[in-house]
């Protein structure tokens, strides 16, 4: 068995489905609902910001009814106890891995409790609502504040970092993404050309299964935890 060190976990929308958060693609997927082209766009921001600001307040405010599940908590379980490199990279805008007190991670696509605003470019915690068309704390400005979501064709946070700790990585798991978004869906082609282990758990196979040597079917809240367990035991 070959020694693992430095684990690169990645996250999506799948972790957060047992809290109650709704996840983007499949039957009850917001890009069912929504056409992703009208909402996570700077185009769209442009064309109708009520829309969009709209949107991403109805998700900022579902915050305040849910709760990390047992999957959050096992990877807060796991920072908290890995003696070498660890990195949680997500997807995910929403707040639950830091508030099951996860600390190595970063928020690749952006953050629901962030605004940036367009004037000074500021990002300032925020939790109340866009449509209200509240003042920019940094320099006054009003109207000037949008959800500091990664919209496509913009680019990913961190991705210098996160490259580096892919190709140090001897251990890259995905949890609960269907691998549809770049630069994400290819990090485990970085991973495992740098020599790692991959492990895909999700609760359905995806497209780019083929891709992990291993994948796992099931719930995260189940699968996560019992991972976790078989990683700190090794
Ligand atoms: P998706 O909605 O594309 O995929 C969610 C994945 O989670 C699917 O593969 C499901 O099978 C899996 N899943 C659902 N419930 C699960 C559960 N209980 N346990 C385990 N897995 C489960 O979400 P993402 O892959 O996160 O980008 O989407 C990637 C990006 O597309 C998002 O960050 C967002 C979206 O457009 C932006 O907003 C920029």
């Amino acid at each position: 068995m070959t020694t693992i060190r430095n684990i690169v976990i990645l996250t999506g929308a799948g972790i957060s489905a047992e809290s109650g958060l709704a996840t983007f693609r499949g039957p009850d997927g917001l890009w069912e609902a929504y056409r992703v082209e009208e909402i996570c766009t700077p185009q769209a921001l442009a064309r109708d910001p009520d829309l969009v600001l709209d949107f991403y307040d109805q998700r900022r405010r579902a915050l305040g009814s849910v709760e990390p599940n047992p999957a959050h908590r096992a990877l807060a379980e796991l920072d908290a106890a890995w003696p070498g490199e660890l990195l949680i990279v997500t997807q995910n805008v929403d707040d639950l891995h830091e508030r099951a007190g996860a600390k190595r991670m970063v928020h690749i696509h952006g953050e629901l409790l962030s605004a940036w605003c367009t004037a000074c470019e500021g990002r300032s915690r925020f939790a109340g609502a866009m449509l209200d068309r509240p003042v920019c704390p940094d320099c006054g400005c009003v109207g000037t504040l949008r959800p500091d979501i990664v919209f496509f064709g913009e680019m990913p946070y961190e991705m210098e970092m996160i490259e580096a700790a892919l190709t140090r990585a001897d251990l890259f798991v995905s949890i609960g993404t269907s691998g549809a978004v770049y630069p994400a869906a290819g990090f485990v082609r970085l991973a495992k050309a740098a020599g790692a282990r991959t492990i895909e758990l999700n609760l359905d196979r995806t497209t780019g299964s083929g891709w992990f040597d291993e994948t796992r079917t099931g719930p995260a809240g189940l699968l996560v935890p019992q991972w976790v367990g078989e990683v700190l035991r090794r």
